[in-house]
């Protein structure tokens, strides 16, 4: 039996890339899925499916994390298919990257409407559905804390603010015995970065040079360490900021 057997995890943005891989691994550990996507639709029939076919039981929910009241209809959805949620993973994201004097007012708000605004609501409506001794863990970036590369400021920014939150939050939720984290990952292959990685015939090997591992990170790797804070052996780590760069910020 999975080490989370009996409980019910939503992974937000679980149709493609890093959220897919959390999906499928914490399926994987036995908890029921909930698989929240945006657009691809296809895609996260795509990821339920695979965590079906490898013993597992999930679902897919839909919510634009970019319109108004996002947070609130992505419950209504979750609520249809389930009473309470013990792992809840804020990994939908957005990529911005442009100089601060081009990146326009719309762009910004966007950025920070799917990466700070849309993970802060979910946790404010979500409380009462979040079971005691929950897990909460909030997808960061390695960016957060690094000006390696300037022209993804404000993306780094909402990484910095979502930071704050699962600080913040720790305190909050501490009592009820819910942990709550950020894991930042570095360079990972995914849709968000096959420009980086696959634009130019270096891409690849530049990334790989920002790790001391001397890689990209993949999906599956990410999903380890969110797996490691959702099962019992992760209880008593809360309130931090967990680099999962592969060593790109030493
Ligand atoms: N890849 C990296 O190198 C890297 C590095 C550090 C941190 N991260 C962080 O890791 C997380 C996942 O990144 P990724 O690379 O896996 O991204 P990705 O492959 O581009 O996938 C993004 C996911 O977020 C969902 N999403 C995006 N905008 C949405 C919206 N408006 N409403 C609802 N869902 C939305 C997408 O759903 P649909 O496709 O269904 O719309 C998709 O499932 C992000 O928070 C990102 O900032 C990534």
């Amino acid at each position: 039996m999975g080490v989370l057997a009996g409980r019910t995890a939503l992974v937000t943005g679980a149709s493609r890339g890093i959220g897919r891989g959390i999906a499928e691994r914490l399926g994987r550990d036995g908890a029921r899925v909930a698989v929240h996507y945006g657009r691809n639709g296809g895609a996260a029939r795509e990821t339920v499916a695979a965590i079906e076919a490898a013993g597992g039981s999930a679902f897919a929910i839909r919510a634009d994390l970019r319109a108004p009241g996002a947070a609130e209809a992505l419950w209504e959805e979750f609520d249809r298919h389930a009473d309470g949620v013990d792992v809840l993973v804020n990994n939908a994201g957005i990529g911005n990257t442009r100089p601060i004097a081009e990146i326009g007012e719309e762009e910004y708000d966007a950025v920070f409407a799917v990466n700070v605004k849309a993970p802060f609501f979910i946790l404010a409506h979500g409380m009462e559905r979040l079971r005691d001794h929950g897990r909460v863990v909030n997808i960061s970036s390695g960016l957060a804390r690094t000006a390696v590369m300037p022209d993804n400021m404000a993306y780094a920014m909402t990484k910095g603010a979502l930071d704050v939150l699962s600080r913040d939050l720790s305190k909050v939720l501490g009592a009820r015995g819910i942990t709550v984290n950020s894991v930042a990952p570095g360079i990972v292959d995914t849709d968000n970065t096959a420009e980086l990685l696959h634009g130019s015939a270096d891409g690849w090997d530049r990334a790989a040079a920002f790790s001391a591992l001397g890689g990209v990170g993949a999906p599956a790797e990410i999903a380890d360490v969110v797996a490691f804070l959702a099962s019992h052996e992760g209880r008593w780590v809360t309130g931090s900021w967990v680099d999962a760069t592969g060593g790109s910020l030493t």
